[in-house]
C-alpha cells in the first residue's frame, strides 16, 4: 500500500524552512501532499490568496511525481482521510512550538486515531524563520533573498510595491 503523507500549513508564504522539511520528508513516502490551509482566519488575514500560495510552492519545489500541492478547507483529519493519507508531517522549530503542536497532535489523534503524526526538528539555520517575520522584513523594504525561494522574494517585492 502507498505511504501517503500530508504536510499541512498556511505557507503565507512558503520559506526555506518549509522547503527543508519537504526535502527531508519526500524520501520517506510514496507521495507527499503539501496542503495549503485555506480556512478563513480573521485573526491573521492572508497576504497571499490560496491560489498564489499554491503557485509559489509549485514553482519553488522541484517537480517530482511524488509531490502534490493543493489547498484545503475544513478539518485536516478529514482532508487527510479523503486523500488516503495515514501520515501528517509537522516541523518543530523551537521549544515554544511544542505546546501548540502537542495540543494539535492530541486533538487530531482523537479525531482520527489511525493517523500518525511525524515531527521533524527544523535545521538550525531555519529555526528563526516564520512567515510573519518574512512579511514584516519585506514590507519594510528589507531583503528576504536568504530566507525564501526566489519566486517568493519576487512576489513579496511586487506585493509591497518595491
Ligand atoms: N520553517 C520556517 N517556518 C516555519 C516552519 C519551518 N519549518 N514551520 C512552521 N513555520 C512557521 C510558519 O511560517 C508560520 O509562521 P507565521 O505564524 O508567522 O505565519 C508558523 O510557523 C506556524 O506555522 P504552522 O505551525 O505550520 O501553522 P500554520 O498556521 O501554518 O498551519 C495548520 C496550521 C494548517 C496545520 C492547522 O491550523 C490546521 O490543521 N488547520 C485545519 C483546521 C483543523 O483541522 N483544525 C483543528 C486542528 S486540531
Amino acid at each position: 500500500m502507498d505511504r501517503v503523507a500530508v504536510y499541512p500549513g498556511t505557507f503565507d508564504p512558503i520559506t526555506n524552512g518549509h522547503i527543508d522539511i519537504i526535502r527531508r520528508s519526500v524520501p520517506l513516502f510514496d507521495k507527499l501532499i503539501i496542503a495549503v490551509n485555506d480556512n478563513p482566519n480573521p485573526a491573521k488575514p492572508y497576504l497571499f490568496s490560496a491560489e498564489e500560495r499554491v503557485e509559489m510552492i509549485k514553482e519553488a519545489v522541484s517537480t517530482s511525481q511524488k509531490i502534490e500541492v493543493e489547498s484545503f478547507k475544513g478539518l485536516l483529519v478529514q482532508y487527510a482521510k479523503r486523500r488516503g493519507a495515514k501520515f501528517i508531517i509537522r516541523g518543530l522549530r523551537a521549544l515554544s512550538d511544542f505546546e501548540y503542536e502537542f495540543q494539535m497532535y492530541l486533538m487530531n489523534r482523537k479525531l482520527n486515531p489511525e493517523l500518525e503524526i511525524i515531527y521533524f526538528m527544523t535545521s538550525q539555520q531555519y529555526s528563526h524563520l516564520s512567515s510573519s517575520i518574512i512579511k514584516e522584513i519585506a514590507k519594510l523594504g528589507g531583503s528576504t533573498i536568504n530566507f525564501v525561494p526566489s519566486v517568493v522574494e519576487k512576489k513579496l517585492l511586487k506585493k509591497f510595491g518595491y
